[in-house]
């Protein structure tokens, strides 16, 4: 398809929750230390949604701001994309809940479940709605209340999510334009679904009396088996960008990828051979926010002047599938 118009970012913003937990509250939970955390994950800290967030608050906090970076007006949105596996309800979709919050009707909004690797997919998506010339300016969110389904009883997965949201606005861009969606790329390999899984809640286990003693409505993964492939996708993901506009890695001003582990974050930098100066990294303070750590990572970089109007930037993810992607542009 040839695109009739480029697409960019015009537009980011986060928003977390106020209540914090560090290290040492952890070590009052479960079986665990500051030490072991810090040294194995990169985390000292996260937040945690109270028991009245649902996703959607989250998501129009950060909406807004990103509205206001965009210096548009909710009324100038056409479509609603938000990536989220921790959406308000079983459904109706968080992109509906959001387009009332927002004041909205009458144009498409929909969820994405590609677990850490939502806000990719949903840029990927977008870009093309942009391109094509159906949406104009698309609310483009990555959102995800994990802690209300963690197993805090479970030291190998509580200590690691936090909560969070980052809202972009993906636009049509001009010609005169130098800010650009260059490229991106998602796939998935499903045979490793079983590794990162909410078990009940679902057709295949719909929730009982059982499944909510056996805590199969929260988060189970086996993380040592994730983390190698992790960082072989997240390469692939980005070398295929990467080859496929001819660009070498030294030309990339900034990498951000997904915040999940600061071990898989170095891996990844190192297999790139990109200089680790170029690589952004908030995990120490909000640890794993899944669809949500790439775009507020973003944003935190953006509005802390660190990227700046015309910067390369790489960005890549991985999770629940097992899904992955990367998206290049120039903000
Ligand atoms: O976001 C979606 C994608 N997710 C990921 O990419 C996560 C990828 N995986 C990881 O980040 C890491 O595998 C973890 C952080 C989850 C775990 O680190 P690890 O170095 O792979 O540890 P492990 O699972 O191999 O466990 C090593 C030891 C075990 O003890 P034994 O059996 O050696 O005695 C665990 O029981 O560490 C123990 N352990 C802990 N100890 C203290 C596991 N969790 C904890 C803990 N505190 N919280």
């Amino acid at each position: 398809m040839i695109a009739k118009y480029n697409a960019k970012i015009s537009g980011t913003g986060m928003y977390v929750p106020d209540k914090i937990l560090n290290n040492f509250d952890m070590e009052k939970i479960v079986d665990t230390s500051d030490e072991w955390i810090r040294t194995r994950t990169g985390m000292s800290e996260r937040r945690i949604s109270s028991k009245d967030q649902a996703v959607s608050d989250l998501a129009y906090e950060a909406s807004l701001k990103a509205l206001q970076s965009a210096h548009l007006k909710p009324k100038d949105i056409d479509m609603i994309i938000v990536g989220t596996i921790t959406s308000d309800h079983a459904f109706p979709s968080t992109a509906c809940i959001l387009q009332k919050k927002l004041g909205l009707k009458n144009f498409p909004a929909f969820d994405i479940s590609a677990g850490c690797t939502g806000w990719i997919y949903a840029a990927n998506i977008a870009k093309q709605y942009i391109e094509n010339g159906i949406a104009k300016n698309i609310l483009v969110v990555g959102v995800e209340t994990l802690t209300k389904i963690t197993n805090y009883t479970d030291r190998n997965t509580c200590v690691l999510f936090g909560d969070g949201a980052g809202a972009t606005i993906i636009s049509r861009a001009e010609t005169k334009d130098i800010s650009k969606i260059i490229d991106t790329e998602i796939s998935a390999d499903g045979t490793h679904y079983d590794l990162l899984i909410q078990q009940a809640g679902g057709s295949r286990m719909p929730a009982s009396k059982e499944s909510v003693e056996k805590n199969l409505h929260t988060v189970y993964m086996e993380g040592n088996k994730i983390f190698k492939l992790a960082v072989r996708s997240m390469f692939n993901a980005c070398e295929v960008v990467l080859k496929r506009n001819k660009l070498d890695v030294q030309s990339i001003d900034w990498l951000i990828t997904h915040q999940a582990n600061m071990r898989i974050i170095q891996s990844l930098g190192k297999k790139l051979k990109i200089d680790e100066k170029k690589v952004i990294v908030n995990i120490e303070k909000y640890a794993n926010t899944s669809a949500a750590t790439v775009p507020m990572a973003l944003d935190e970089a953006i509005k802390s002047g660190k990227i700046r109007h015309g910067d390369l930037v790489l960005m890549a993810s991985f999770g629940a599938g097992l899904t992955s992607g990367s998206l290049l542009i120039r903000l």
